[in-house]
């Protein structure tokens, strides 16, 4: 019976991720392939006497278990998905133990960061802004700016206590720049001080503790690495579950609004020509229409009331079907529509779809007009950059 599960289950994993799969119907996910993982990790760890020796090798055995095996530690003239790692440690002041390019394997990690954090300093001062300041220079001087500069950047700070200067403005300073902070607090009995510090520190939802985690903090790290590396181009926004809640779900799709309208025909080419593999947006179900719309209310300049945008919606051989990306067959529409009353009409020149503020409530619809003749402003998307899709550039190079 097991061996049967064991099958099916494999079975399950390659119709998911194989490349000649159907297209199926759903709005994509970002990858969760750790084998992939591209991004730039500096390590920040306290070893002030608070968090003993004890703790330290705890630390240095959840940092080399975060990589899996599979992860290509380092760079690769080849392979561009690689993970680097840089090590700080702090206690009155930060020290370097490892910049980003010295390690170039898993092996290097477990060669040095146990030597590395065996021992706890003779300081019991904690000053987390000295270890952050020398994390972002790290950052700043062999990442940012180099040929690794479109690579996620991500901070995890494992920390007993924190005293000396605050490192708030330096932790916003990191995250308004677009670096990631993980932080994993090493609580003491009795005190939520250090937790609540923590919580300001990092980045929205991953503020993480050694205790609370239910012995998945690994688990955590990782999935808060594989969101981190799930990134749309710039001026792209990543669809969410809840565009007001930076936490809530993200997909592995991005969209851009084009605030200078044009025909649907054109507005099609202009899409594809945007990104790799970019077309007009797709409208699967409300969730995603609504949060088009709702993009336009939180972020969008260039659109006015009433709204009035294209969207990939098209006639093709009699069929309504979702413009896709080049080279793939259009998708024909399923079950979700959201036709204004009377629509579609029926017709042999209207055969492009439009969404069309309807009144004050910001509600949008779709209703089908001439793909020549009616313009507006339209809607692109593409696949996020993540670790099944990699991106050589954040900006549009094409
Ligand atoms: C993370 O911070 C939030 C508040 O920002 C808090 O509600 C939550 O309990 C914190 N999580 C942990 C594990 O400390
Ligand atoms: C979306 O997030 C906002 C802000 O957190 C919240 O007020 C709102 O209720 C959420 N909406 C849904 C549908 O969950
Ligand atoms: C807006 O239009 C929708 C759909 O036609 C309708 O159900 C709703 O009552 C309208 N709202 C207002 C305030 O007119």
């Amino acid at each position: 019976m097991k061996v049967v599960v064991f099958l099916l289950a494999v079975f399950g994993a390659r119709v998911i991720i194989a490349d000649d799969d159907p297209p199926q119907y759903a709005d994509r996910e970002c990858g969760t392939d750790l084998n992939n993982l591209w991004i730039d990790v500096v390590a920040v760890v306290d070893n002030s006497i608070g968090m003993t020796n004890d703790g330290l090798t705890s630390v240095a055995a959840n940092l080399a278990s975060v990589f899996s095996s599979g992860t290509r530690i380092g760079t690769n003239p080849k392979e561009p998905r690689t993970t680097r790692l840089g090590l700080v440690t702090y206690n009155a002041g930060a020290t370097l133990n490892a910049d980003l390019n010295k390690f170039q394997s898993l092996d290097d990690i477990y060669d040095n960061v146990f030597n590395d954090l065996s021992r706890v300093s003779s300081s019991d001062e904690s000053n987390l802004e000295a270890g952050l300041a020398l994390a972002e220079n790290l950052l700043a001087t062999q990442s940012t700016g180099t040929s690794r500069d479109h690579y996620k950047k991500v901070v995890v700070v494992y920390a007993s206590a924190y005293n000396g200067d605050s490192p708030v403005p330096i932790s916003w300073r990191l995250r308004s720049s677009g670096v990631v902070i993980i932080t994993v607090a090493f609580v003491q009995l009795g005190d939520d001080t250090l937790l609540w510090q923590l919580a300001n520190i990092a980045s929205p939802g991953y503020n993480f503790t050694n205790v609370d985690d239910e012995g998945n903090l690994i688990g955590k790290i990782q999935e808060a690495f594989l969101e981190t590396n799930c990134f749309c181009p710039n001026h792209w926004i990543q669809y969410q579950y809840n565009i007001s809640d930076t936490t809530s779900y993200k997909y592995g799709i991005c969209i851009e609004a084009i605030g200078m309208s044009a025909v649907w025909r054109a507005a099609k080419m202009s899409c594809a020509n945007r990104w790799k593999n970019s077309y007009l947006a797709t409208e699967f179900n409300q969730q995603k229409h609504d949060f088009i719309v709702d993009s336009i209310k939180t972020s969008i300049t260039g659109f006015s009331q009433p709204y009035t945008y294209h969207i990939g919606l098209n006639m093709v051989k009699g069929k309504w079907v979702w413009d896709q990306p080049s080279g793939l067959a259009p998708l024909e529409l399923q079950d979700w529509t959201n036709w204004v009353d009377g629509y579609p009409m029926s017709s042999s020149t209207q055969t492009a779809v439009l969404n069309m503020q309807i009144n004050e409530t910001v509600l949008t619809q779709w209703q089908n007009t001439d793909a020549l003749k009616t313009s507006a402003n339209y809607f692109c998307e593409t696949a996020a950059c993540d670790t099944d899709n990699y991106c050589t550039s954040a900006v549009n190079d094409n």
